[in-house]
Order: structure tokens, then sequence, then C-alpha cells
């Protein structure tokens, strides 16, 4: 990496920058919500509202946001979060963000949708991979894909519970939004994602394809196909309640990624935020709970940590910086937000992880 920039020490600069770049539909695509957005905007209002209570006299010469997760050794608790087809960002797409998870020493969940092969990914991985699966009608085509990911080298599989059909995503409905035919779902078989590519009078490719291939029976019964298919460790990604946490732990899950899909499911739905307190206290505590939707700096990090996520997913971000400058711009997206988060665990008088508790967080008012 190069000499520090005014870049490099504020992510509103890729966002900005990825704007300008970006053709107007793609932006919308990425940027936008469901619905009226407000679970959108509640994700981020909720770690607007919260403050966080610092320590002093407490000895931070040394900080350590390093963990270990499912098994695998992290240098920070910032990962990607899984998102479609990276190439509509950069030409080298999800290659080119494999390797910069790689440099931050960060989990990168590669997406059922990913616009790479998963064996390209691996080959450029050097840090551990996680991939997301949606519940596809053709199970065979998921079979396959997850017969694959085991082979390549990938170490779990996180399952998105949040997607029996698409949320009511208005900007790509009014743009008629469909991916570009020379931008594909490599990973599975091009017969299965031909509606992705076709735009339609007031619904997207995507919406269309997902009413076609998506299942949406999907139950807990149906976890134990998946566990017969593979060893590898089960996250389910998109809880929100304290019900659903309790119901994946009697299951067996392995971890859950607490979500509302970046707010382009069901909006109204709780912001993530306010969601974890609630599913951390319904879980055994040797469970890992993790945290997606609205973080954008280190302090976000820092609260959710404190409120009993293990590590946070970040999304969009990683898009801004993949738009603006490949591998580059998502590795200094990632070394900005570690770099905050480092600062903030010296400046709250908690040097390590395992320091934030709750009572490094003064709550928003009216909540439990
Ligand atoms: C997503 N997300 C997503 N999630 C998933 O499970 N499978 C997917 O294919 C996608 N695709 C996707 C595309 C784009 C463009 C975005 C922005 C998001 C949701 C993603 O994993 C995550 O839950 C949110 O993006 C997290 O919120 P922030 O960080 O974007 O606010």
């Amino acid at each position: 990496m190069g000499p520090v920039e005014p870049a490099d020490l504020d992510s509103t600069y890729f966002e900005a920058a990825a704007r300008a770049r970006l053709p107007a539909d793609i932006w919308d695509f990425m940027q936008g919500g469901s619905g009226a957005e407000r679970t959108l905007a509640a994700n981020r209002a909720q770690f607007e509202h919260c403050r966080l209570r610092p320590r002093t006299l407490v000895d931070v010469s040394t900080t350590d946001q390093s963990l270990t997760l499912l098994g695998s050794r992290l240098r920070t608790p910032i990962g990607i979060a899984p998102m479609a087809y990276h190439q509509l960002f950069h030409p080298e797409g999800e290659v080119a963000t494999a390797r910069a998870a790689g440099r931050a020493g960060a989990v990168m969940v590669a997406g059922i949708f990913a616009s790479r092969t998963l064996e390209a990914i691996a080959e450029a991985a050097t840090g551990p991979l996680w991939l997301q699966l949606y519940w596809l009608r053709r199970r065979d085509a998921l079979a396959a894909v997850v017969e694959r990911a085991e082979a390549a080298g990938f170490r779990a599989l996180v399952l998105t519970v949040d997607a029996p059909r698409i949320g009511r995503r208005l900007r790509d409905a009014r743009n008629g939004f469909a991916v570009p035919a020379h931008i594909r779902a490599v990973n599975l078989d091009q017969t299965l994602m031909a509606a992705s590519h076709r735009s339609g009078q007031g619904s997207s490719g995507i919406a269309e394809h997902a009413r076609e291939q998506f299942d949406p029976s999907l139950t807990w019964a149906d976890l134990s196909w998946l566990r017969e298919r593979s060893s590898l460790p089960i996250v389910l990604k998109g809880i929100l309640t304290a019900e659903d946490a309790r119901l994946a732990a009697e299951h067996g899950v392995d971890a859950v990624v607490v979500s509302n899909h970046g707010g382009r499911q069901l909006d109204g739905a709780l912001p993530t935020l306010a969601a974890l307190p609630e599913v951390v206290a319904a879980v055994p505590p040797t469970l890992p709970v993790l945290l997606d939707g609205g973080v954008r700096t280190g302090t976000d990090v820092a609260l959710a940590i404190a409120l009993g996520a293990r590590a946070v997913l970040i999304g969009r971000p990683v898009l801004w910086g993949l738009a603006v400058d490949g591998e580059e711009g998502v590795a200094r997206i990632l070394a900005l937000l570690k770099a905050e988060l480092d600062d903030t665990l010296a400046l709250l008088g908690r040097p390590r992880l395992a320091d934030l508790d709750h009572t490094a967080v003064a709550r928003p008012a009216g909540s439990a």
C-alpha cells in the first residue's frame, strides 16, 4: 500500500467516489434497500444512537483485535459479507476481494451468485473463505456447489434464511434492473440463472429469478439435508429474534449472523444492533453470534462486539472500495476500519476484544 492519502482517513470518500464511477442502476442495486428503506436507515440510526463509556488509566500500550472463529485464526473481527456479482463493480470481481481479505487477515464470505469460480476465488485467497448459499429449488445444483466449495478449501457454509423471496426493492423495479449479460453467476448452471438477465416491467431480473429458483418451503427440518452433504460448519444468516436463535442452537448450527440483509428484505424489520442482545442471550455462550448491517466505522464494530457479537461482516463499503480501485480499494477500506477499531480499543480503555462487554455501551434511551 502506498502513502496515506486523505481518502484513507474516511470511508465516505469511497462512497462518493464509487457513486461517481458506477452506472446509476448498478449504484441503486448496491446501495438501495427494500420498501421505504426504513430498515436500511434504522441499521445506521441504531449505531448513531449508541454511545461508548470509556475507562481510563488502563494500560493500552498493546492492543489486539485478533480472534479465532470457527477454527480459523483471524487478524480482525471485521469480515466481508456475502454479496452477489462482484464483477458489477470491478472486472476482477471476487478474486480481487479475496486477495484484499487475505491481506487484512479477514474472513471473506463468497456468495453463491459469485461472478468468479469458487476455485479461482480459493486460489486468490490467503485467508479463510466461507460460502453463502440460498435454498434453491434445484437441490442437485446446491449439492454440487457445496461439494466444490469443500474441495476448494472453503471452511464454512452460510445459509441465508431471510430470503424465501426477494424484498420489494423499488429502485431496481423502477430501473428494470437486470444483471448484464456478460456478468454471470458462474458457479451455477446458466439455465438456472436466465431470469436474472431479463429486465421486466415493474420488476427486476433479481426478483424474477428468485421467484423462479428460490425454494420458499425451507424449514428447520431441511437443515439435516445440508448436514448430510457436508462436514463443514453451518452458519445461519438472517436471524433477528431470540425465538429463532434458540431454534438455531437446538438444531446444532455452528454460528448465526444477526442480519436483515442490509435492509434489502423485510422493510420495517428490526435494526440489527437492536436485535443483537436478545439473540446473544438466547444461545449458549459458546455459539458465535455475528452481526451485519450498517457497520461503517471502527466505533460501530466496537459497539457490536460490546453488545455480544463475536465478529461483524461489512457489505456495501467493500463494494465501494472494489468499484474505486479493485483489490487495492478493498484493502484500503479494510485497513481503514481496522485502524479505526484499533484506535477505539485504545481510547475506550479496552485493549482486547475480550475486554469489550456491555459496560462499554451507554444504551439508547428507551431500549431494554
Ligand atoms: C447483499 N447481501 C447478500 N446477502 C446474501 O446472503 N447473499 C447475497 O447474494 C447478497 N447479495 C448482496 C448484494 C449486494 C449488492 C448487497 C449490498 C448486499 C446482503 C449482505 O450479505 C449483508 O447482509 C448486508 O450488505 C450488510 O449490510 P451493509 O454492511 O451493506 O449495510
